[in-house]
This record gives structure tokens, sequence and C-alpha cells, in this order.
């Protein structure tokens, strides 16, 4: 009993003696790792502070888009949390750069461009899009209904090589994550696509790809269905 119980305080003497011991080296690795705890600090700091800044920034589009980013249906604002940094940013872009919401059809569209050129400059849309992009990715509640099977094989044939196999998104080939998105805000976008209101402008190459890609889908039908199966991915099981 005793005899084991001496074996820690052996233990701990030695630790304690060994420090003493590699006395030269000692400061040295003290300014190194004040030095890398000093950056680790400053790093945390500013992404704390940029994440505030698209905080604030995000009140304005709170009103339309909702309080998490969610979406608002019956605003046709919609749901934008969890989407790609780089894909928000490129909108938000777009936008005030008139490639977006611009047409004369495309009503709701104005109303988005008229809201991204009330924010200040270039690196304010960089950091509200960072903080759109690092809120909780939405759910579809209700998901729309239609022939699975269809949905599925038009899905995978025709969608999935740039949205991802659960349409989650590629950011590699800048294609958005489709899954938390209501069926009327898809299939506006998808009508946009293809007759010319969105993804024309010469500079906006992933939308005219896009655009490409709406005209090869023939029926309505099959956009409901691919829709239904869209809105099966990324949900809880
Ligand atoms: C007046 C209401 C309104 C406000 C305010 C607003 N939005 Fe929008 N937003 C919309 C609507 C409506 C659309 C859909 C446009 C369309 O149909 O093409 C949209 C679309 C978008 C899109 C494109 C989504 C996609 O999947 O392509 C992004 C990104 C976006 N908004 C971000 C923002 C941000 C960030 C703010 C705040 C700076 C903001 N919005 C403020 C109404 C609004
Ligand atoms: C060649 C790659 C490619 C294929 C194939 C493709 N897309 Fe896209 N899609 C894109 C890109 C890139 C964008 C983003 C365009 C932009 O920046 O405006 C996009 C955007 C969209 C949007 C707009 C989403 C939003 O948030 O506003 C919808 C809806 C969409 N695609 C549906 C589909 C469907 C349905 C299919 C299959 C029938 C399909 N896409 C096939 C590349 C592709």
């Amino acid at each position: 009993m005793l005899a084991s119980l001496s074996r820690p305080n052996d233990v701990m003497s030695a630790a304690a003696e060994s420090p003493h011991g590699r006395a030269a080296s000692q400061p040295r690795l003290q300014r190194i790792a004040r030095a890398s705890w000093l950056g680790a600090v400053l790093f945390m700091c500013s992404a704390a502070s940029l994440a505030a800044e698209g905080d604030k920034l995000f009140a304005s589009c709170a009103a339309c888009h909702g309080a998490k980013g969610e979406g608002n249906a019956t605003l046709n604002a919609p749901a934008i949390a969890g989407q790609d940094a780089a894909y928000v940013e490129r909108q938000l872009l777009n936008f005030r750069n008139r490639r977006r919401g611009t047409h004369k059809s495309d009503v709701f569209g104005a109303q988005m461009q008229a809201a991204a050129t009330v924010l200040p400059n270039d690196a304010a849309v960089a950091k509200v899009a960072s903080y759109v992009a690092s809120l909780p990715k939405s759910v579809i509640a209700k998901p729309a209904t239609g022939n699975l099977h269809n949905g599925k094989n038009l899905y995978n044939g025709k969608c999935g090589a740039c949205h991802g196999g659960v349409a989650e998104g590629n950011q590699a080939l800048k294609s958005p994550r489709l899954a938390g998105l209501d069926a009327s805000y898809l299939k506006l976008q998808f009508a946009h696509f293809r007759d010319g209101v969105r993804g024309t402008d010469p500079q906006d190459t992933p939308g005219r790809q896009m655009a490409m890609m709406a005209k090869t889908l023939p029926a309505e039908r099959d956009l409901d269905d691919i829709i239904a199966f869209i809105h099966q991915q990324g949900r809880p099981k």
C-alpha cells in the first residue's frame, strides 16, 4: 500500500524537476507558445467580429428571408440559410451588377435587386454572405408530392452531376444546394432560366450553364417529379 503510493510522488517530483533540467530551451519554447497563442486569439477575434458584422448586416434581410434565413413563401423570399457562401456572394453581386433581377417580368427578382443595393460595399456583401452560410441549413417541412421513381431517374440523369447526389450542391461547379428550397421558388427559377429571365448576361457563366440545362427538360410534369425527389433529400430520416 505504502509502496504503491510512493510511486506517484516519485513521478510528480521527477516532472517538477525536469523543467529546471532543460532550462536553456525553455524561454524559446515559451516565446513560440506565446506567439502562437497570440496568433490564435487574434484569429478568433477577427473571425468573431466578421461574423458579428455579418449578423448586423443580416438584420435588413431577415424582414423577408426570416430571422434564421429559413425563407418566407408568402413574400416569395427563398430559404438561404446554410447555402454556400460563394454562391450567396455571387448572387448578391449579380443583383447589384444588374445581371439578375432586371428582366421586365422578374417581379420578385426586382425586389431583391433593390435589397442588394442597400448593402454599402463588396466587403459587406462578403460578410453577410458568410453569415448566411453559417446559419443551420433549412429543411422542407411539407415535401411536394410526385412520381418519385421518375423524379429520381431524371434528377440523377439531368441534375445530380452538378447539384450533387442528394441535391446538396457542389461548390466547385458553382451549383447551389436545392434540397431546402420550396417548390414554388424552384419552379419559378427553373422557368426563369428556361425562358431567358435569368442566366442571360454574358458575364454570368454559371447562370448561362444552368439556362442551357433548363432547356433540355421537355415536360412540366417532369419538373414536378424532380422537385418531389429533391424534397426527399436532406430530411431527417
Ligand atoms: C424586400 C424583401 C427582401 C429583402 C429585404 C431581401 N431579400 Fe433576398 N430575396 C427576396 C426575394 C423575393 C428573392 C427571390 C428573387 C427571385 O425570385 O429571383 C430573394 C433572393 C435572394 C437570394 C438568391 C437566392 C438563391 O437561391 O439564388 C439571395 C442570396 C438573397 N436574396 C439574399 C438576401 C440578403 C443577404 C439580404 C439582406 C442584405 C436580402 N436577401 C434581403 C427578397 C428580399
Ligand atoms: C451543368 C451543371 C448543371 C446541371 C446539369 C443542372 N444545373 Fe441547376 N444550376 C447550375 C448552376 C451553376 C446554377 C447556379 C446558377 C447561377 O449562378 O445563377 C444552377 C442553379 C439552379 C437553380 C436555382 C437555384 C437557386 O437557389 O436560385 C435551380 C432551381 C436549378 N439549378 C435546378 C436544376 C435542375 C432541376 C436540374 C436538372 C433538370 C439542374 N438544375 C441541372 C448548374 C447545373
